[in-house]
């Protein structure tokens, strides 16, 4: 099995995602890109993973490179912050960091964004590596140039678009990783099937224990290769989110809003999968995926995944407001992505107040009993 994918921007090659289930070929993919011993490197990592894995990166590192320093902050997205950003450049300033040192980034979405964003900003834009640890991170966060930070209460509502040189995935990383913090990943690794690719669809379905239960090294290496190929697919084609991009999107339009609702109680993934359920229903109501497609893709989250589908008590009025509000609106309307078929999405602007009420309805019921008519 191949185990690298290049993504590129205007037909050049632009960086590498390497697929390892060891830290071993770090310095090989560095070095590929960089003469080490003219390099500083600052490891950014959070605290529960630099515990894990912070010693064993820094030391890698500094068998090659001319300085390796780390700065660690608080694990959590409450640390994804302005307020961190400045420690970090006070911490480079610190240590002379120039325009030719790196950053890396090892941890999961929210010390990739964080560590993206001070690399595209400090001294006008540094280079930065990702090392995602997180199955969210590898499949999503680290691919496609998003980097920012949260404003106040508003998610991500400073960035930039900023490319890293590598990203350098370890699959091992996820035997620490909670189970539900895997299952939120495995949100977007479905999305990305549901969206792109029916066979990752039956890939995913036919595999699930391995996945879930077993955690079986091929078979993960197997399933985020292929979600990270639909993502780099997408930002290849549309890296500042002009058109296609927002199919990526897919479930995400209500799922946002229920994450804001729960207070950040429910994790990303989870939203992102009650929202996928809602745009299956509004897909279904409308024509466009048969009562069996439907059925199956249910069956695929609750069973073989075992997401709980629960929204908390949550106003479905108060939901569809907050999508409503929500930034991805286009000419004040809100910009959905359907299916035409398991493995083929599309943007619709047409769906009105009522679908989605009548879909969120439907989730907070939890009677799926006319699936089985
Ligand atoms: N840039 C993008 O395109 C993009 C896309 C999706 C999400 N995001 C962002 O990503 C963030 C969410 O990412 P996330 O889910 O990876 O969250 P996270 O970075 O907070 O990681 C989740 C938790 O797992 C811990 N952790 C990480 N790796 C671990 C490991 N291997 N073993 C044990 N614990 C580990 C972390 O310390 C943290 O407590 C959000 O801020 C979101 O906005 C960005
Ligand atoms: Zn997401």
């Amino acid at each position: 099995m191949t185990n690298r994918i290049i993504v590129k921007y205007e037909q050049k090659p632009c960086y590498t995602i390497a697929f390892e289930t060891s830290f071993d070929k770090l310095i090989e993919e560095l070095e590929k890109i960089y003469n080490l011993s003219e390099k500083k490197i600052c490891v950014v990592s959070d605290t529960n993973v630099y515990k894990l894995y912070g010693e064993e990166v820094v030391s890698i590192l500094k068998s090659k490179a001319k300085v390796v320093t780390d700065f660690v902050f608080e694990a959590g997205e409450t640390s994804k912050n302005l307020n961190t950003v400045k420690k970090l450049y006070e911490k480079l300033i610190c240590d002379k960091f120039d325009r030719k040192d790196v950053l890396v980034a090892l941890g999961g979405g929210v010390v990739g964004d964080l560590t993206g964003f001070a690399a595209a900003t400090y001294l006008r834009g540094i280079d930065f590596v990702q090392v995602p640890t997180t199955l969210l991170s590898q499949v999503d966060s680290s691919i496609g140039g998003k980097t920012g930070v949260d404003f106040d209460s508003y998610k991500n509502m400073v960035g930039a678009f900023y490319q890293p040189k590598l990203v350098y995935a370890n699959i091992k990383t996820f035997d620490t990783l909670s189970l539900r913090q895997f299952k939120s990943g495995m949100g977007e690794v479905i999305k990305h099937a549901f969206i792109k690719r029916k066979d990752q669809f039956d890939y995913l379905k036919e595999n699930s224990v391995k996945i879930l239960e077993e955690h079986d090294g091929d078979i993960l290496t197997q399933m985020v290769y292929e979600s990270c190929l639909v993502k780099k697919e997408v930002v290849e084609r549309d890296p500042k989110e002009k058109g296609e991009r927002a199919l990526l999107n897919f479930g995400h339009t209500v799922g946002h809003a229920v994450e804001k609702l729960a207070n950040f109680e429910l994790y990303h993934g989870e939203c992102v999968i009650i929202g996928v359920m809602a745009a299956l229903y509004i897909s279904y109501k409308r024509g466009n995926i048969t009562i069996s497609e439907f059925r199956d893709a249910y069956r695929l989250i609750t069973e073989d995944y075992k997401f709980s589908l629960q929204i908390p008590n949550i106003d479905s009025k108060e939901v569809l407001n907050v999508t409503k509000s929500d930034k991805k609106m286009e000419n004040g309307k809100i910009k959905f992505i359907l299916l035409k078929s398991i493995g083929e999405a599309y943007i619709d602007t047409t769906v009105t107040d009522e679908e989605i009420l009548e879909s969120i309805d439907v989730i907070k019921k939890n009677d799926w009993s006319f699936l089985n008519e």
